[in-house]
């Protein structure tokens, strides 16, 4: 009787590690302070003075150390298990193995040493969906007793607990660390990337004889504008593109046409009018992450009043993206120095471009476009956008310009 009440008093008590175990599986702390804590709770449960918890790296065959009770810090760096897969096919899945019955085994020839260190009486595989992913190596229990059957059976449940938690952990971080890896690629081929379209759009401009860095300028004065309008990331970025290339269709036109720039004849009009074009079906062609590039480029020499090319479209029939490319590339034509003109200053510009509001540019688009320089000309938003690009050009001349001029 006194025996029974002894082995119900025990259950009751591994019952409640057990519950405290499944506390510590499922809380939020640190796998290896997770590990430790379960692996007191067993130590507590079972009076077993040291104890060592392993999980299994299979690239280094080794089970190596995630928590331990009872062991010096240094004796613990030298605790390590060596293991092959013939060992782990031995195993029976989170069920306690007496070291007694593992003496003849190679498994435990290799790791002699460790497990006497340990003074190991238990070793528990932990498998989780029939994948191994530690062990745990109790040492002799106090008063030296054996461990029941009853104490043998809430191991097994204990051990099933853990390898659980081990496992999801491990998913977690192989997940997290290839998440990490994948990250780090597409970041890298996304500069590689970026890097090349800024090394087209400069091939671009020196065939041109614009001042240097024209489309890098179109593109920045675009997404200024764009994203004053409230697009979101992955559209601004995408107009930042098409102006970085919406001059590439010149590539094939022939440079003299290109630089005489004044005195054209009609089939040299006809000619250099045909780069719109050219760069839409160069870039549609291409499998880009962003939307309507091609069409940027294509229209960005199109007019609100219909009088542009290369589809004489009016402004009903333009994008926004449209309207800003025609805008701006017309804007840094103005303000840089061309082989055959001087450029504008900045004051002239503003006066072209307003002439040109409604007919040749959109009004709406300009308002937004010069209303973002004048605030950055008066210091009213922190980040500067045009104004650094607008180096080369006379911009005192344009501060007389209150916001009512508009
Ligand atoms: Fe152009």
């Amino acid at each position: 009787m006194a025996n029974s009440k002894l082995t119900l008093k025990r259950l009751m008590f591994s019952i409640a590690s057990l519950v405290e175990l499944g506390q510590e599986a499922t809380s939020s702390k640190g796998l290896s302070i997770k590990m430790k804590s379960a692996l007191y709770v067993i130590t507590g449960t079972f009076s077993v003075p040291m104890a060592a918890l392993f999980v299994y790296h299979p690239q280094r065959r080794s089970l190596e150390l995630l928590a331990a009770k009872g062991y010096k810090e240094s004796a613990r760096r030298e605790i390590k298990l060596s293991i092959q897969t013939k060992h782990i096919d031995q195993f029976h899945a989170n069920e306690p193995h007496a070291i007694q019955e593992m003496i003849r085994s190679s498994f435990y020839e290799q790791n002699d040493t460790v497990f006497s260190k340990l003074q190991t009486r238990i070793f528990i595989p932990l498998f989780a969906k029939d994948e191994f992913v530690g062990a745990i190596a109790l040492g002799k229990k106090l008063g030296r007793a054996s461990f029941r059957q009853n104490e043998k059976d809430v191991l097994r449940v204990v051990a099933h607990q853990m390898a659980i938690t081990l496992y999801n952990a491990t998913l977690f971080l192989e997940l997290t660390k290839k998440a990490a890896e994948n990250k780090k690629l597409y970041e890298s081929m996304r500069r590689i990337y970026h890097d090349t379209i800024q090394a087209f759009s400069a091939a671009i401009d020196a065939k041109d004889g614009y001042t240097k860095n024209h489309s890098y300028r179109v593109a920045c004065y675009a997404v200024a504008i764009a994203r004053e309008l409230g697009w979101n990331k992955k559209d601004v970025e995408g107009i930042y593109v098409a102006g970085l290339l919406h001059d590439i269709g010149k590539i094939i036109i022939d440079t003299r046409v290109i630089k005489k720039g004044e005195g054209l004849t009609t089939p040299e009009i006809k000619e250099i009018r045909r780069h719109p074009q050219i760069s839409h079906d160069i870039l549609s062609k291409i499998n880009f992450p962003w939307k309507n590039i091609e069409h940027f480029v294509l229209h960005h020499h199109e007019r609100m009043d219909g009088k542009g090319y290369p589809d004489a479209l009016r402004s009903t029939q333009l994008t926004d993206g449209e309207k800003i490319l025609a805008l701006v590339d017309a804007f840094d034509a103005m303000t840089s120095d061309r082989p055959y003109r001087d450029k504008l200053r900045l004051d002239e510009a503003f006066s072209e471009v307003m002439k040109c509001s409604g007919t040749q540019f959109d009004e709406q688009i300009t308002k937004t476009f010069f209303d973002l320089l004048r605030k950055e000309m008066n210091g009213e938003v922190k980040v500067l956008q045009i104004l650094p690009h607008l180096e080369h050009a006379d911009v005192s001349s344009f501060r007389n310009y209150g916001s009512g001029s508009m």
